[in-house]
């Protein structure tokens, strides 16, 4: 086992009605917080759900200043940053407020350090300037999928330089993250699909790290299992809370660092060629990475195949590279997310324009670092 630190500062608020719950609902958590809330969100979905109205409620309830800024957009834009950034520091806002998916928390992320540490959202995307600090943020979380609840990423992208990019830093963490999954019940099919193929991706980057981490293995396993047993429930019965409440805390699980704990690194290089799709495409992230991890897999599986074969083993009791993925592969086509390029409309005309970028990006894993002719094959693999 590596050494590790084990710290989560993000406290979690799980389960039915915990926004405006008597006791521990997000008016007490605001109220010792501040006196002005920038409130987060992006294009509408929160208003038809009830998270907006429940978080609303609570802060005027608690008697404080609401400003708004709405519109964040999936794959979320650097240019809404910086507007929430200017808005933020001309109303001298204490803490955001972040109601949504993974796009809109990670942009509240950003907007906390952009507005403590008075810089503009590329600049700390970039690693140009290192946070200092980050105003406080409350996230009301309303799509399983990323982990952001509960982890002090972001990722953002930017139409001047071409990149979709991760940055994390501690001071990004959420100070409070409310999880009622009867806010995820409105979520369509196919981003309830994307966040259970989210959830699993994040399972598998842990999985392909390097390191003797037998326990996270473990708990790695149980987290894909549980998204294969309820995965497929829920896609037949998206209004059912049970299921909901089971993938949301799989999803939270899967990437608030415990699977990485042991471990020398995660393998990003999956996620990091989906950022490339969707940059280019507008790909949602989760259909990015159904179409992804079987190419990789084999790839990767034609040089070193033993921990694909000792997790298909887990999983599905299969014994091969290839029968493992194409298990993957069933059950991504089951939840009804794409498993080839062509299906999201990409032909192999894309393939230069794509590989073009990841050289750009310097996309790669950690464990399994790729060079160009590695991406080259994943790539071909994709659209094969
Ligand atoms: O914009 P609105 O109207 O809110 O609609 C959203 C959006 O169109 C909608 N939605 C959200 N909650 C809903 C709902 N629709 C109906 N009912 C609800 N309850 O869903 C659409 C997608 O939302 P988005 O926030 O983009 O999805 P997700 O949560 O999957 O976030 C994806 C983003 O997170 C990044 C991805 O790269 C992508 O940019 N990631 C962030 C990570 C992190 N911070 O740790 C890790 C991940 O690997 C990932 O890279
Ligand atoms: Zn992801």
């Amino acid at each position: 086992m590596e050494n590790f630190i084990s710290y989560n500062s993000t406290r979690l608020h799980f389960g039915k009605g915990v926004v405006k719950g008597l006791m521990n609902n997000l008016g007490a958590a605001a109220k010792e917080i501040g006196e002005t809330a920038l409130l987060v969100y992006g294009g509408g979905s929160v208003l038809r759900n009830g998270s907006y109205e429940d978080t609303l409620k609570q802060l005027k309830r608690n008697n404080i200043r609401v400003v708004e800024y709405s519109g964040i957009k999936p794959n979320p834009v650097v240019t809404d940053v910086d507007n929430a950034t200017v808005l933020g520091l001309k109303e001298n806002v204490d803490f955001v407020v972040a109601v949504g998916g993974g796009s809109v928390i990670d942009s509240a992320k950003i907007i906390a350090v952009c507005i403590a540490d008075k810089v503009k959202g590329w600049d700390i995307m970039s690693g140009k300037h290192r946070p200092n600090a980050a105003l406080p943020i409350i996230a009301v979380l309303t799509l399983a999928a990323t982990g952001t609840e509960m982890n002090p990423t972001a990722v953002i992208q930017n139409h001047e330089t071409n990149e979709k990019n991760g940055f994390r830093h501690p001071v990004m963490a959420p100070k409070h993250s409310f999880l009622d999954p009867t806010y995820t019940q409105s979520v369509p099919a196919d981003y309830t699909a994307y966040g259970i193929v989210d959830l699993i991706a994040h399972s598998l980057e842990a999985w392909f790290g390097a390191g003797d981490a037998p326990l996270s293995d473990k708990y790695v396993i149980s987290i894909i299992q549980e998204a294969l047993e309820k995965g497929p429930e829920l896609m037949k019965d998206l209004e059912n809370y049970d299921l909901r409440a089971r993938i949301m805390w799989a999803a939270t699980n899967a990437l608030n660092d415990i699977t990485m704990h042991a471990r020398k690194s995660g393998d990003w290089g999956v996620h990091g060629l989906g950022h490339v799709l969707s940059y280019l495409y507008d790909t949602a992230h989760g259909a990015t990475l159904s179409i992804i991890y079987p190419a990789w897999l084999r790839h990767i599986g034609s040089r070193s195949p033993e921990r694909i074969i000792e997790l298909g083993k887990s999983l599905f009791s299969t014994d091969s590279v290839e029968s493992t993925v194409v298990e993957f592969e069933k059950f991504f086509q089951e939840l009804g997310s794409p498993i080839k390029a062509s299906e999201v409309g990409l032909g192999k005309e894309k393939i230069t324009e794509i590989l073009d970028l990841m050289t750009k990006n310097r996309v790669s894993g950690m464990h399994h670092a790729l060079d160009e002719s590695d991406r080259k094959s994943i790539v071909e693999l994709m659209m094969a």
